[in-house]
């Protein structure tokens, strides 16, 4: 597993195991499967529901928690400074562990440079190892970088070759922050994953379409973490890391035409604005 060096000296796998819209049902039975295939980093978020079950899995596993990289998210509503700390301590309890490895704020509204100074606290207090923010543009970045005394680990934006995110991708770079991509595979799109040119590149490497385009996002330096509940996909997205596209390959797919898949908007859109009672999981 090709692990990426943060811009704090620490690593994160660069390829994991996304478990965003998954129950908690679904998350006990498809994680144990994902971490005896060799998935040891996993995306999740208080908003998604299942930190519970997340924590259930990691702790049942035979794998030693040292070896696991987790990841997970605050929304909104925990963002004033001191619902910023119990939403960090929450999340630790929910996933039943003394660290999470990255935390991030997971959308740019509200109080967010408040939450900030709670995560770096925290950071340096030891409860979270690498800390990040996710949806956020430049100026909202810019605004946290002003805030803040730590420039953030990572940003975990939409990416995939047909929204490939080069105009962030290169003013972050200076400042060594590495960009995790949601909805690698286009959130499963058959347009973006059947397209022909990528078909092609597949058969020429004896790969599928989807480990094509994930290997794209390696070659990319983006993290990812394609979600599936199928094992042979499980499989699959794992077994990119014995070939590589070529520099021709990886500049023609850059040469999609390109657009998102969703845009972020200034304002917060309602349901990120609805409270939800996170306890309420299991
Ligand atoms: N920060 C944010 O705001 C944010 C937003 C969205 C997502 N995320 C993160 O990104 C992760 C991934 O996003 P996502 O699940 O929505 O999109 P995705 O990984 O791009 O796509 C998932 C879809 O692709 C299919 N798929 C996976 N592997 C495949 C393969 N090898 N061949 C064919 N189809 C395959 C899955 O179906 P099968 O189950 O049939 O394989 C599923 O329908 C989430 O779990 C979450 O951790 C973060």
């Amino acid at each position: 597993m090709e692990q990426f060096t943060m811009n704090n000296g620490l690593t994160i796998p660069a390829m994991g195991f996304g478990v965003f819209m998954m129950s908690s049902a679904e998350v006990k039975k498809s994680l144990p499967t994902a971490i005896e295939l060799g998935y040891r980093h996993i995306d999740t978020a208080n908003a998604y529901f299942n930190e519970v079950a997340v924590g259930e899995v990691v702790r049942d596993s035979s794998v030693p928690r040292e070896d696991f990289f987790i990841t997970t998210k605050l929304f909104p509503q925990n963002y004033s400074y001191e619902e910023c700390k119990s939403g960090i301590d929450a999340s630790l309890r929910r996933l039943d562990t003394e660290y999470v490895d990255l935390m991030l704020l997971h959308q740019p509204y509200g109080a967010y440079t408040e939450a900030w100074r709670a995560l770096e606290e925290a950071q340096a207090e030891g409860k979270i190892r690498s800390i990040g923010l996710s949806n956020f543009n430049k100026r909202k970045f810019q605004e946290v970088l002003d805030s803040g005394f730590v420039t953030p680990q990572v940003l975990q934006i939409e990416v995939n070759p047909r929204w490939n995110q080069h105009d962030i991708k290169a003013w972050l770079e200076p400042m060594g922050v590495i960009v995790e991509g949601w909805y690698p595979l286009g959130h499963g799109d058959k347009a973006l994953i059947d397209d022909p040119f990528i078909s092609e590149i597949a058969a020429r490497h004896g790969k599928t379409n989807s480990q094509i385009i994930l290997r794209w996002h390696i070659q990319e330096g983006n993290v990812v973490f394609p979600k599936t509940t199928n094992p042979i996909h499980m499989a699959e997205n794992l077994n990119i890391f014995d070939f590589a596209l070529t520099d021709e390959e990886v500049a023609r797919i850059n040469s999609f035409p390109q657009k998102a898949y969703y845009d972020v908007a200034e304002e917060a859109p309602a349901f990120v604005t609805t409270p939800m009672d996170f306890d309420q999981q299991q």
